[in-house]
C-alpha cells in the first residue's frame, strides 16, 4: 500500500457501496503532510513532460493542484463552477453533470487563462464518472493547448471515468485506486 492508501484504510469511511468519505483529510480538513506527500508524488511522476501550467475544477482539487503546481514552478489556473448561465464572450463554459451529486452545473474559466501554446496537467480529487474531468477537457478543447497528463488522488475504478478518459488517449495517473467498496471493506486495485 502506498502513503495515500495507508491513510484512506487509517482515516477514510465507506458511506456505501459508492461513496468513500474523507472529510478529515482532502474534502473539509486538509492534513498538509499527506497534500505535500501527494503534489512530490505527482510532480515525480510527470516533472519529464514540461507541463507549463496546472488545471483545477473548485473546489476540493484547488489545495493539491496548489501544491503541485508550486512543485512545478508553474502557475495554477482554477475552473469555475456556477449555478446559473451566465453567458460571457470572455469566458469558455460548459455544462457538467454530477451523477454522485445529482445536479448539474457550468463550468467556466476566463479565456485569458487557457492558450494554445500551453501544455496542462489537469488535477483532481475523484475520478468517479470523470464528468468533472471531461467537463474541463472540453473546455481546454476550445483552445489548441495540449493536455499531457490527468493527475487523480482518488480513483474509483469500478466507477466509468478511468475508461472513458483513457479511451480518448489520456495519460492518468491516480494515487490511490479503489477496486471496491463493498461489504464495508476498502479494497485497492492491483497496479
Ligand atoms: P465525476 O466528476 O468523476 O463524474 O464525479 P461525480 O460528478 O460523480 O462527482 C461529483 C462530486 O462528488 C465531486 O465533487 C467529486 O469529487 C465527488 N465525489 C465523487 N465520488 C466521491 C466519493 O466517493 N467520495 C467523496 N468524498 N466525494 C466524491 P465536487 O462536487 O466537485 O465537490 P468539491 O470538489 O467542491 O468538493
Amino acid at each position: 500500500m502506498n502513503f495515500l492508501e495507508e491513510k484512506i484504510i487509517k482515516d477514510g469511511t465507506v458511506l456505501n457501496n459508492d461513496i468513500l468519505r474523507v472529510d478529515s483529510f482532502i474534502n473539509q480538513q486538509i492534513d498538509c503532510n499527506i497534500m505535500k506527500k501527494i503534489s512530490k508524488d505527482f510532480a515525480m511522476h510527470f516533472k519529464n513532460l514540461k507541463i507549463n501550467k496546472v488545471v483545477t475544477i473548485e473546489s476540493s482539487g484547488i489545495s493539491p493542484a496548489l501544491l503541485t503546481a508550486i512543485e512545478l514552478n508553474v502557475p495554477l489556473v482554477i475552473f469555475k463552477k456556477q449555478q446559473s448561465k451566465i453567458l460571457n464572450s470572455n469566458f469558455y463554459q460548459t455544462s457538467v453533470k454530477s451523477f454522485t451529486k445529482d445536479s448539474t452545473y457550468d463550468l467556466v474559466v476566463s479565456k485569458d487563462f487557457i492558450k494554445d501554446d500551453d501544455n496542462i496537467l489537469i488535477i483532481d480529487d475523484f475520478l468517479a464518472n470523470g464528468e468533472a474531468v471531461s467537463g474541463a477537457i472540453r473546455l481546454i478543447k476550445n483552445t489548441k493547448a495540449s493536455i499531457s497528463g490527468i493527475g487523480i488522488l482518488i480513483e474509483k475504478s469500478f466507477q466509468p471515468g478511468r475508461k472513458k478518459l483513457e479511451d480518448q488517449g489520456f495519460n492518468i495517473y491516480s494515487i490511490a485506486r479503489i477496486e471496491s467498496l463493498e461489504n464495508n471493506t476498502i479494497k485497492f486495485s492491483e497496479k
